[in-house]
């Protein structure tokens, strides 16, 4: 989710107002989310890495997640979403924590949708974590270590091989996040600033995903008969 800051300079508004916009943009797409055919949807909201921007701003967005967290909790519960945060726990502030817990409680029956939020989160230390693990006596399996990176993210949640990755604000980088989960990714990287993301965009994304064609190291159709 790039561009907030970027949206708000242009209208010669602080990035905190940005930060605000890109909030209510995370609402849009999570109730759009909810009722399409997305089953699972990872936000990156603020990544392990945002600890070096000015302390002002880490506090608001702090601030903001809290804020977010509890103003949708009922709502997700409503939706069907199920609230899980993926990340390191340990430098977040006691209150955020708090929230996170109770929303993850309130919210764990949630069927319609398994949302993620990736806060203080690094993919790299995750990897770096999970490998840290003894190997299984017969070596570890792929699906073994998934559920181990789950683990170093404190969640209970699997981690799942990732369909569609859509990077907003005109940059072309992965920027440390699911790196293991993105093996087989489709990109689709946006001008749109993540405030202006919405309902149409995503649609849009979706339909850029469903024009390429997966292969996953294999063969196109077509070429795999040729030559059986
Ligand atoms: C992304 O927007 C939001 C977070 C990292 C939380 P930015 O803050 O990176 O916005 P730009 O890139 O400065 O426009
Ligand atoms: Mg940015």
């Amino acid at each position: 989710m790039d561009g907030n800051g970027r949206w708000a300079t242009r209208r010669g508004l602080p990035r905190t107002a940005g930060h605000a916009a890109g909030a209510r943009a995370v609402h849009r797409v999570i109730e759009a989310a909810a009722r399409g055919p997305i089953d699972a949807l990872t936000l990156y909201a603020f990544s392990s890495d945002n600890w070096s921007r000015p302390a002002g701003e880490v506090g608001n967005l702090m601030d903001l997640l809290e804020r977010y967290l509890v103003a949708e909790t009922d709502r997700c519960i409503a939706n069907g979403v199920r609230v899980s945060i993926i990340g390191r726990r340990d430098r977040l502030r006691p209150g955020l924590s708090s929230t996170i817990g109770q929303t993850e409680a309130l919210t764990c029956e949630g069927a319609n949708l398994r949302l993620r939020l990736a806060i203080d989160y690094s993919s790299r230390d995750a990897i770096a974590l999970a490998a840290t693990q003894p190997p299984c006596s017969t070596g570890t399996s792929r699906s073994a270590f998934a559920e181990r990176l789950a683990a170093s993210c404190n969640t209970t949640a699997t981690a799942l091989d990732v369909d569609l990755l859509i990077r907003t604000g005109g940059e072309r980088r992965l920027s440390d996040f699911l790196l293991w989960e993105c093996a087989y990714a489709e990109l689709v990287f946006v001008d749109t600033l993540w405030p202006d993301f919405d309902e149409d965009a995503l649609i849009e994304a979706m339909r850029q995903f469903r024009q390429r064609e997966r292969r996953f190291g294999g063969l196109e159709p077509a070429h795999a008969g040729n030559l059986r």
